[in-house]
């Protein structure tokens, strides 16, 4: 048997084909995001009215919430291919020019973790990017000579879970940098409610707004619920998912009903148990959780802010009552006087 925290932890993991059968083709189709896809189709629009590739966009944030789905729309939208990679994966100059001259004219590239791309390979993209051209090295020593490559005008679609970790240069070359945010209950609600309809599983507002209500604002999670809830249903339940149905069976794999995840509840627990809710410094607290600030910055705090469980202030992270009522402590209380479930 899975525990939540396992399940949870596989739930963020992709899984592609799952990912795509379900991923929207279309901007009617991609639920929540206003501002970004306001922005997105403002351009797409534009572009196909000059008829020009469309400039170069940089996406953000946490994982599953919509990057790759984005890059697959702006294609669709431009009536082009998209081609998919990632930054570890290009490890020289040389794989890069070799899928970028395999583009055609107003193609999307769409490179993942684009924060991990080699340096090296970085200085290259620079010159593809703004003037369409890339300069190879050939051979070494006095043999050595530089080949300038022409490579079709491209949109290049980059996302990093990590913003922080991209150079400024980099950065700077993108027209559009955009961030997701997590998903309000009511989006995810109807998400969970078309992914339902497109894999045929009977489920009531009630089912849905559970479901979406654990899902940690992520509709990667909130499907990949969905299908655990969906076998409870069939297993327990006579199919339909209803409240309690996806409730008894996120319970049975100790999913919260907030849906924090394990290091969720650690981080808040060491900011009650240790510093008596802060204010506490980002630092400090990357080290006690045996993580790095910039992740615990961009990946974990996020969701934690905006549910209103913890508050940036200059003096550093502060636990809010929200966040002590979920742990079930008291403010102030002696550690051994704390636990009140
Ligand atoms: N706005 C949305 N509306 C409906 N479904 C969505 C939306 N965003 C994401 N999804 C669903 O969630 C799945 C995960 O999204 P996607 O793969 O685009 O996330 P990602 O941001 O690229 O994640 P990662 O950083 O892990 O690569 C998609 O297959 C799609 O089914
Ligand atoms: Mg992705």
């Amino acid at each position: 048997m899975q525990t939540g925290k396992e399940f949870l932890g596989e739930a963020l993991r992709r899984d592609e084909r799952v990912d795509a059968a379900l991923r929207p083709l279309s901007f009617e189709d991609f639920a929540g995001q206003p501002k970004t896809k306001e922005r997105l189709r403002v351009m797409t629009g534009a572009a196909k009215a000059r008829g020009e590739a469309l400039s170069h966009v940089l996406l953000s944030g946490p994982p599953g919430l919509g990057k790759t789905t984005l890059a697959h729309i702006l294609a669709n939208e431009m009536g082009r291919t998209v081609r998919i990679t990632s930054g570890p994966v290009i490890e020289r100059p040389g794989d890069l020019a070799g899928m970028l001259t395999n583009l055609e004219a107003g193609d999307v590239l769409f490179i993942d973790e684009i924060h991990r791309l080699p340096k090296n390979v970085e200085e290259y993209l620079y010159s593809a990017m703004e003037d369409f051209r890339i300069d190879i090295m050939l051979d070494q020593g006095p043999n050595a000579r530089s080949v300038r490559l022409d490579v079709p005008r491209f949109t290049l679609v980059g996302a990093t879970t990590r913003m922080g970790l991209l150079t400024a240069p980099l950065r700077s070359r993108f027209t559009l940098q955009t961030r997701l945010d997590y998903y309000p209950r009511e989006v995810l609600a109807k998400i969970v409610v078309r992914t339902c309809a497109l894999l045929n599983i009977e489920i009531d507002a009630g089912g849905a707004k559970e479901i979406a209500g654990r899902a940690r604002g992520t509709p990667r999670i909130a499907n990949n619920l969905v299908s655990f809830v969906r076998d409870f249903a069939q297993q327990r339940a006579d199919g339909r998912i209803v409240k309690k149905v996806a409730a008894d069976a996120l319970e049975l794999l100790e999913i919260d009903v907030n849906g924090l995840d394990e290091m969720d509840k650690r981080l808040l627990g060491i900011m009650a148990r240790h510093y008596k809710g802060g204010p506490v410094g980002v630092g400090t607290l990357a080290v006690a959780l045996g993580e790095d600030d910039q992740t615990l910055e961009e990946v974990h705090e996020p969701y934690l802010i905006q549910e209103g469980y913890l508050q940036r202030t200059a003096q550093g992270r502060v636990l809010t009552e929200k966040g002590w009522q979920v742990l079930g402590l008291i403010p102030g209380g002696k550690a051994g006087q704390m636990e009140l479930i």
